[in-house]
């Protein structure tokens, strides 16, 4: 039996504060949830929305201590710039909290606390990287060193970025510390642990037994994780910046951010309202998680065991996570700035938000990974925004105006046409609801947009432009239906398009109309008057799409330059090793290409030693003339070689920009040649 429920508590993933929020956390997750609070709401149900910024955790403090600043200069800012974009997408949160905050902290802090008390927790010391330099214990990610599958000498206590694998800091071949750079050490240290293996038995009847009609995606994973034996999960960690954990003895230690993260829904309702148990104890609310599938295991196995040992607490009734979006073919990613970022889409695409929402949720990520391109986002404006929606609700508006000087005209004998017109508005209602409340968005919105075409096949169909001439009675009928279904498209895309719905409803001249209107054959009386028509959306030409693509080519050339530089340290070398090494600053009196060949330049060069001849692979950035005069390091004592002819006797030194160029190395003033460098 389908169950009854009074009142509904939307959450949505609480975003990290360390950076701002990209296309990929909207279309998986933020762009669904808005539009399901929204309908939600239309329909007059006691709805509340929750988010807020995950402002705890390593990331944070790694940015930080990067940047230079606090974790808490870094959370203010990103808190800042998540909260006003979302306001300006259009986001219609109840509350946008924040897990710095003091409600938060005495909610997680009492939470930890009564599970403590009651004794759910499990107890253990085991041996973790401690930085005898800096005096601390190393998260996984503070630590680096050689990746045991790969080689990669980069590779983090965690993960291994170039392989993909996931690591354990004890896995890295020569650790490293990332605070101090010295050889880590390992220490005993004492956590907390949640015994997820407790809760097994209560989590398979809950999702694998009663929650079938789970997401694919969502139960499959669960049911994988569940099948594979749960373990105790570590809730505490050796770190500065977290909530304390309140237990005596255990200074220095804070929550670990996955405990504390979701437990900021609570603090979030608490903040929004003193009837917040209401929402979450209570069994006839239904409480809904949006997240992306990398949050899947904290929401459906680790913060429901959570809510069961605290008790009291209601469970999720549904969790419809979404997979990824990836962006022009390449995973989106915050660190090598491969992403759209939401503020600056709203400064550069002003009064666009509309086709932000509708481009994400027409091509969301909801049962695979999808890609975002600014060809198809052109393509989706242009094609289906501008030529069905935005056409069709000007048509009428504008015909209306020229034939009855904006009077919605009276209907007068339908047409069997009209009528199977009219009787296609409650079955896309019908296919709307069912479609939203199933979390599938992309369908819902498709038909959304039938009930636009609906409107325009109406309208190409009854040609009132032509049968003015001959029939004008018959006019009235054809604008008065084509007002009807502009009226009800302001319902219909309100939750997908709320500022479009806004701006129907203004050229209507209406109030905003319940959802139960949808699909009534008359929302809008004969005789009332309209506003004046605007265009809904504006077409997107070729030179705009093709900026962003610019400016996304030129992040990738950033990248992969700055993958250039960031050479990997070669091996030690020796203090004796170094000493090796004569380097002089010489002086280039003639320089001139080899004969036959591209790179090579012959440079004859006075390295105060001696005068001597040097083949160079530098053609193809200098030309000899820039070069004759110039003073240069040379490393004189390199065993010479013979090159196309000429025997080489030494190597001039060079460094590589950005681009790839070679660039010159020369003192800042002029010397004598064969000054020595070291
Ligand atoms: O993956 C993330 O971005 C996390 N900050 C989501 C946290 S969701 C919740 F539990 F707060
Ligand atoms: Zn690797």
């Amino acid at each position: 039996m389908k169950k009854e429920f009074k009142r509904y508590l939307v959450t949505s993933a609480l975003p990290y504060a360390n950076g701002p929020v990209h296309i990929g956390h909207l279309a998986g997750v933020y762009v669904p949830s808005d539009i399901y609070v929204r309908y939600l709401r239309q329909r007059g149900q006691d709805v509340i929305s929750v988010c807020g910024s995950d402002e705890h955790g390593v990331p944070i403090t790694i940015k930080a201590r990067k940047e230079g600043v606090t974790p808490q200069d870094i959370v203010d800012k990103y808190h800042n710039i998540i909260k006003s974009s979302f306001e300006r997408l259009g986001m219609s949160f109840d509350i946008y909290s924040r897990t710095t905050s003091p409600t938060h902290a005495k909610t997680a802090s009492d939470f930890f606390r009564t599970l403590y008390d009651k004794g759910e927790f499990s107890e253990a010391t085991s041996q973790q990287y401690y930085d005898e330099e800096a005096q601390t214990f190393l998260a996984d990610r503070y630590i680096t060193g050689t990746c045991p599958k790969c080689g990669n000498d980069r590779a983090y206590g965690d993960q291994c970025e170039k392989c993909g694998s996931t690591l354990n800091a004890t896995d890295l071949i020569d650790p490293k510390s990332a605070v101090s750079g010295s050889k880590p050490v390992m220490r005993d240290t004492k956590h907390w642990y949640l015994p997820l293996d407790k809760h097994e038995q209560m989590l398979r009847e809950w999702i694998l037994e009663g929650h079938k009609e789970w997401k694919s995606n969502v139960y499959g994973q669960c049911k994988s994780w569940l099948d594979g034996g749960l373990q105790p999960r570590a809730v505490s960690r050796d770190l500065d910046w977290g909530i304390p954990v309140p237990v005596e003895g255990a200074e220095g230690k804070v929550l670990y951010v996955w405990f504390d993260a979701p437990i900021g829904y609570i603090s979030a309702t608490k903040d929004l309202t003193p009837d917040w148990e209401k929402y979450w104890k209570s069994e006839d609310t239904k409480m809904v998680h949006f997240i992306g599938k990398d949050n899947i295991v904290f929401h459906c196995i680790v913060f429901p065991s959570m809510l069961k040992a605290h008790g009291g607490y209601i469970l999720p009734e549904n969790v419809p996570a979404n997979e990824f979006l990836n962006l022009e073919g390449d995973k989106i990613s915050t660190s090598r700035n491969w992403a759209v970022w939401l503020h600056e889409y709203l400064d550069e695409f002003p009064g666009k938000e509309d086709v932000l929402r509708y481009v994400l949720c027409a091509n969301a990520p909801e049962t695979k990974d999808n890609d975002f391109t600014w060809k198809d986002f052109q393509a989706r404006n242009n094609n289906e925004l501008v030529a069905i929606l935005g056409n069709f609700v000007n048509r009428a508006l504008v015909l209306t105006q020229k034939y009855y000087d904006g009077v919605v005209p009276a209907a007068g004998e339908l047409t069997d046409y009209d009528r199977e017109t009219l009787a296609e508005m409650p079955r896309i209602r019908k296919a709307l609801e069912e479609n939203i409340e199933g979390y599938r968005f992309r369908e819902a919105l498709k038909e959304a947009m039938n009930l636009a075409r609906l409107g325009n096949k109406y309208l190409a169909d009854t040609e009132p432009w032509k049968v003015v001439k001959t029939d004008p009675e018959r006019v009235k009928t054809i604008l008065n239906i084509a007002l009807q279904i502009t009226a009800e498209l302001s319902i219909a895309i309100e939750p997908f398009m709320p500022f479009s719905a806004a701006k129907i409803i203004k050229m209507l001249n209406i109030e905003k109309l319940d959802w139960e209107r949808l699909g009534e054959p008359q929302v809008i009386e004969a005789g009332h008057v309209i506003g004046k028509a605007e265009l809904l959306f504006e077409k997107i030409e070729d030179s705009v799409v093709e900026a962003q693509i610019a400016k996304l080519q030129a992040t990738k050339a950033a990248n992969e330059a700055a993958e250039k530089t960031a050479e990997p340290q070669k091996a030690e070398c020796s203090f004796d090793d170094f000493q090796k090494m004569d380097i002089r600053v010489s002086t280039i009196l003639a320089a001139e290409k080899v004969a036959k060949t591209k790179k090579l330049l012959k440079l004859t060069v006075d390295t105060g030693i001696d005068t001597r001849e040097i083949v160079s692979g530098i053609a193809e950035h200098f030309t000899p003339e820039e070069l004759v005069g110039r003073q240069v390091m040379v490393l004189v004592n390199l065993a010479p070689r013979e090159l196309k002819g000429t025997l080489s006797r030494g190597m001039v030194l060079m460094a590589e920009d950005a681009d790839g160029k070679l660039v010159l190395l020369s003192p800042d003033k002029e010397v004598k040649s064969g000054s020595i460098v070291g």
